[in-house]
C-alpha cells in the first residue's frame, strides 16, 4: 500500500517528465515542504519504503535525502527517521515561486513567498475535539437553548441597523455590556468608543499590526509563545523579536538596539508557560513601551481560568493611558465556533482601528453580537463563567494526579499555577515531543509538543494537554494511551 506522501511524490514525479530521476525526485519533495503539503516536523517516509513505493533504486531516494539534508529541508534524527525541517532556509523562500496544489487544474497558480511561508509554518490542528487538545472549552457545557432564545427573538424582529454592514465597531450595545464586565472582572479602564468587536485575537493582532508596523519593523513577541501570533507577524513581514520567559514573565533586554513597535505578551497567564508577569516587569515594559513610541499588546486569552487565589488584573488597567492594546476572546469562555473577541484601543487609535476594520473585514454578525450583549447584561456570562470554573478545576485536579501518580510531581512544570485550559508536562531534554504527539495523535489522544512553541532552536520538550473538555471519566483511558507513546513514541498502535 501507498503512504500519502507516497502519492503525492509519485504525482509530482509525473508533472516534470523529462528530468533525471533524481532530480525529479528532489523537486517534487522540496516543492512539497516549500508549499505546505508536507508540513514541518512531518516524516518522510523511510528511503526503502519510498523506493519501493516510486519504483526507483534506494540509492536514488538516499542521494535526494543527503542533498535535502545539507540544505536544511530536512533533519535526520537518530533511529526515528528524516524529518522536515521547522524552519526552511529563508533563501530559500525568496528564490522560489512555488506552484500549489497537487492537482492540475490549480498548477500555474503562484504562492507569494510570505504565502509559502504562511503554509510551511501552518500548525492549526486538523482535530479540534477529543482528549487532550489545549485551550478548547467544555463547548457542550454552554447554556445553548438559553442562548437560542435569546437570539431567537432579537432576530424576530431586526432593525436594518443590525442587518447592514457594521463600521462603528461592532454592535453598541455588546460595546457597552463589555465596558461594564471588563471594569469589574479584569480591571480594564474603557469607554464604549474604545471597543471594536472582532472575530477573535487573531483578526485583531492582523489589524494592529497592519495599522501599526511597517515591514521590517521589531516586533517582541515571547519565546516560548503563541504560533498564531508568529504566523500573522510573518505574513505582514514584521522582523520577529523571541524574547525569553521565566517566572515573572517576558525578560526585556537591558538595552534593546532597535525600539519595538509592537511587544506582544500574555502577563496574566503567559501562554504555554503559565507564569504571571510581576508589577516590576509590567512597569519596565510600559516605560519601555513609552519611551520606544510603540505599543504593547495584551492577549487576555484565557484570565478568566484562575482556580485558586484573586484574579491577576489586566496590565491595561495599571496606568491611566497606558500604552497597551488590549484583546480578549469569548473563544476560552463560550466557544471557539463563535470567532467572537474585542480589542480595547486607546483612545487615540480607537477611531483610526474601527474605521480600517470596517474597510478591511465588513464586519457583521450584529443579531448575535446583541444576544450576547444580553446574556452579559443578565447575569448568564458570568454565570457560565463561574460553573466553568469549578468544572474546569476538578478536572485540572484529575489530571494533575494522573500526572503525578504516573509520572512523579517533576513532570509538571514549576510556572504551574492552577490557571487556564491546559497544563504542561515536562520532558526530559533529548526527548521527540513532536514524535510523541504524532503517535498519540495516531491513537486518538490529541497533545502539542510544548518544542513547537519556540522559534529559537533552544528549547524545552514536553507536551501541551487541554484538560477542560475532558471528562473524568475519559481522562484515565486516554492518559493511558498517551503513557505507552511516551514510553515508545515509534511503537504503532
Ligand atoms: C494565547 C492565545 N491567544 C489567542 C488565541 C486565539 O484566540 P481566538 O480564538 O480569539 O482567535 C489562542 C487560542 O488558542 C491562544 O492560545
Amino acid at each position: 500500500m501507498r503512504s500519502l506522501s507516497g502519492d503525492l511524490l509519485l504525482q509530482r514525479l509525473g508533472e516534470q517528465p523529462d528530468d533525471k530521476l533524481h532530480k525529479r525526485l528532489y523537486n517534487a519533495i522540496r516543492t512539497s515542504i516549500l508549499d505546505g503539503s508536507l508540513p514541518p516536523s512531518s516524516r518522510l517516509p523511510a528511503s526503502r519504503d519510498l523506493a519501493q513505493e516510486l519504483s526507483l533504486s534506494r540509492n536514488t531516494v538516499l542521494t535526494v535525502y543527503e542533498q535535502l539534508l545539507a540544505e536544511g529541508y530536512v533533519l535526520a534524527r537518530q533511529g526515528s527517521g528524516t524529518f522536515v525541517a521547522e524552519t526552511v532556509p529563508d533563501s530559500c523562500l525568496s528564490t522560489s515561486s512555488v506552484p500549489v496544489g497537487s492537482d492540475g487544474q490549480q498548477r500555474g497558480i503562484e504562492l507569494s513567498d510570505r504565502g509559502a511561508a504562511l503554509l510551511h509554518h501552518a500548525s492549526a490542528s486538523p482535530k479540534q475535539w477529543g482528549a487532550f487538545i489545549p485551550g478548547v472549552p467544555d463547548v457542550n457545557a454552554f447554556p445553548h437553548p438559553l442562548f437560542s432564545k435569546i437570539q431567537a427573538r432579537i432576530s424576530r424582529r431586526p432593525t436594518p441597523q443590525r442587518l447592514t454592514y457594521s463600521n462603528q465597531g461592532g454592535s453598541p450595545e455588546l460595546q457597552h455590556a463589555l465596558v461594564d464586565y471588563l471594569r469589574v472582572a479584569r480591571s480594564v479602564r474603557c469607554s464604549p468608543e474604545q471597543i471594536l468587536i472582532t472575530e477573535g485575537i487573531h483578526q485583531a493582532i492582523d489589524l494592529v499590526t497592519r495599522m501599526l508596523c511597517n515591514p521590517g519593523d521589531d516586533a517582541w513577541i515571547e519565546e516560548p509563545g503563541y504560533w498564531g501570533i508568529r504566523n500573522i507577524l510573518r505574513m505582514n513581514a514584521l522582523n520577529i523579536c523571541p524574547l525569553a520567559v521565566d517566572e515573572a514573565g517576558l525578560v526585556p533586554p537591558e538595552q534593546p538596539t532597535n525600539p519595538p513597535r509592537l511587544i506582544f505578551v500574555t502577563p496574566s497567564h503567559q501562554y504555554p508557560l503559565g507564569s504571571v508577569m510581576s508589577l516590576a516587569r509590567r512597569q519596565r515594559l510600559l516605560a519601555l513601551a513609552r519611551n520606544a513610541g510603540g505599543w504593547i499588546v495584551e492577549d487576555d486569552y484565557d484570565s478568566e481560568f484562575r482556580f485558586s487565589g484573586q484574579p491577576i488584573p489586566a496590565l491595561q488597567g495599571l496606568e491611566a493611558d497606558a500604552p497597551v492594546i488590549y484583546i480578549g476572546t469569548f473563544s476560552k469562555t463560550l466557544y471557539p465556533a463563535l470567532r467572537l473577541g474585542y480589542v480595547v484601543l486607546p483612545q487615540p487609535l480607537a477611531q483610526a482601528l474601527k474605521t480600517a476594520h470596517a474597510e478591511l473585514y465588513r464586519g457583521g454578525h450584529l443579531l448575535i453580537q446583541t444576544a450576547l450583549a444580553e446574556f452579559i447584561q443578565q447575569g448568564h456570562y458570568t454565570a457560565h463563567i463561574r460553573r466553568m470554573r469549578l468544572l474546569y478545576a476538578r478536572r485540572r485536579a484529575f489530571l494533575t494526579h494522573l500526572i503525578e501518580q504516573h509520572l512523579g510531581k517533576q513532570a509538571l512544570s514549576e510556572f504551574n499555577n492552577n490557571a487556564g485550559l491546559h497544563l504542561i508536562l515536562n520532558l526530559p531534554d533529548e526527548t521527540d515531543d513532536v514524535a510523541i504527539a504524532a503517535a498519540a495523535s495516531a491513537r486518538g489522544v490529541l497533545v502539542r509538543p510544548l518544542s513547537r512553541y519556540y522559534m529559537l532552536p533552544s528549547r524545552r520538550r514536553g507536551l501541551l494537554m487541554g484538560f477542560a473538555c475532558v471528562p473524568e471519566e475519559q481522562m484515565a483511558a486516554a492518559f493511558t494511551q498517551l503513557l505507552a507513546c511516551i514510553e515508545a513514541p515509534e511503537a504503532t498502535p
